[in-house]
This record gives structure tokens, sequence and C-alpha cells, in this order.
């Protein structure tokens, strides 16, 4: 079990397409701050103005960058993040939250990569190698408590395809939204398998409930530690 929570904690929301991380951050950060504290919402990948451009690349189908060239970016953008937002965030004792952290690169780029390398021109790059640039990149900015928001592949893929429809976004699915549901069964398989490694940082919340049933899940793990 993790520490109490305190001043410039980092706290990570992680999950496959679709399952509800950004709609639960906004609902548990309007929480904490009517506690009282501050607290800081950020994402991967693009959270400063180089990790935008990033963002625009990684996402746009129209590349297929080589496998270890892709992990490099997330990483630039990872190693952007953590010295313009995450570190000055957790300096002046605020707390963060974070929409996709170390846990998605391992998933994507290692995991489900290297099930899926079989029927793809691209080598894969081990999960080892991913471990320790990760380790490299990001210093003592690890997260202290992971939520994992599991759902099946459909039903990710499902809520996904609605948003994009809500938001006009239709037409315009990203590079990894467009991937075949099997490459979404394998990120879901490769978060439960962190998740079961890592049993101290991670907490899995069923992310197939209503939406307020989700949010007291997770606050129930937060209060304790917060205003215990
Ligand atoms: P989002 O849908 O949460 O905005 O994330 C954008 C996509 O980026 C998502 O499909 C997962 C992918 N991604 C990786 O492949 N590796 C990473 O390290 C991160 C942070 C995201």
């Amino acid at each position: 079990m993790a520490d109490n929570l305190k001043d410039g904690t980092l706290i990570s929301f992680e999950g496959i397409e679709g399952c509800g991380k950004s709609t639960q951050i906004v609902m548990l950060a309007e929480r904490l701050r009517e506690l009282g504290l501050e607290v800081v919402i950020s994402r991967e990948p693009g959270a400063t103005p180089l990790g935008q451009e990033l963002r625009k690349l990684l996402l746009d189908p129209a590349y297929n960058p080589d496998a270890l060239t892709e992990l490099l970016l997330y990483l630039a953008d990872r190693r952007e993040h953590c010295s313009r937002v995450i570190r000055p965030a957790r300096a002046r004792g605020a707390l963060v939250l974070l929409d996709r952290f170390i846990d998605s690169t391992w998933v994507y780029q290692g995991f489900a990569a290297s099930a899926a390398a079989i029927d793809d021109t691209r080598d894969a790059v081990s999960v080892e190698m991913i471990e320790t640039l990760n380790r490299q990149v990001v210093g003592s900015d690890w997260p202290q408590l992971t939520f994992l928001l599991d759902c099946s592949a459909k039903v990710g893929l499902e809520r996904a395809r609605r948003r994009n429809l809500e938001t006009g976004a239709v037409g315009v699915a990203d590079r990894f939204e467009q991937r075949h549901i099997d490459f979404h069964k394998q990120v879901r398989a490769g978060f439960l398998h962190l998740a079961e490694m890592e049993k101290e940082r991670f907490r899995v919340i069923n992310a197939q409930q209503e939406i307020n049933d989700i949010h007291d899940c997770i606050w129930r793990e937060i209060s304790g530690r917060i205003l215990g």
C-alpha cells in the first residue's frame, strides 16, 4: 500500500481507448479542489508546446514510424512534460493527475506491439528497454498511485467511437483507434499484467460501471489517504 498522499503526489490514470480516464480525472480534481488542494491535470502525449507538435505527429495515420522512432518520440514528449509541467507543479506542492504516463509506453510500444509484430512490418522494442528508458526519463517523477480503468476492448472502442461522433471528429479516428480490436485486447491484457506485477502501485477499477460508481471507487481509494 502506498503512503498517505501528500503535497506533490503524482497519480496516473491508465487504460484502453474509451475507458473513461479523462472524465474520471476531471471529477476527482473537482472533489480534491473542494478540499482546498491545488490540483494539476495533465496528459500525454501533448502537455507542452513541443509535446503538442509531437502528439500531432504521433497520432497522424499518415505516419507509421519505426518502432524505436515512435518510442523515442513518446519519451521526448515525456521528458519535456516532466521538466516543464510535472516537476514544477510538484515542487510547489500541487497534486498532479496524469491522463496516461509511463505504463502506456510499456503497454502500447512494448507488450501489445510485440504481440502485433508477427503481422506487422515493424520490429518491436523490448519491454526491458522501455522500463530502463522510462526510469531515465522520469527520474523521481514515478507515480505513487496508478488507477487502471479496466473495460473490454469492445466497450472501450464503442465509447471512443461515440465520443468522436459527439465531438464531430468522425472520420479522423487516430492511428491507434484505427487498429484492429485484437490490438486493443492486447493493450488491455498488458495493463492487467502490469497491475498484477506492481500491486502496490496499481488499483484496478471496473470501468464498465456507471460513471458515478467508478468515481466512488476512486474516491474511496483516495479519501482515506488524504483525509486520514
Ligand atoms: P489518448 O487517447 O489518451 O489521448 O492517447 C493517445 C494515444 O497515444 C493512445 O492511443 C495511446 C497512445 N500512447 C502510446 O502509444 N504510448 C504512450 O506512451 C502514450 C502516453 C500514449
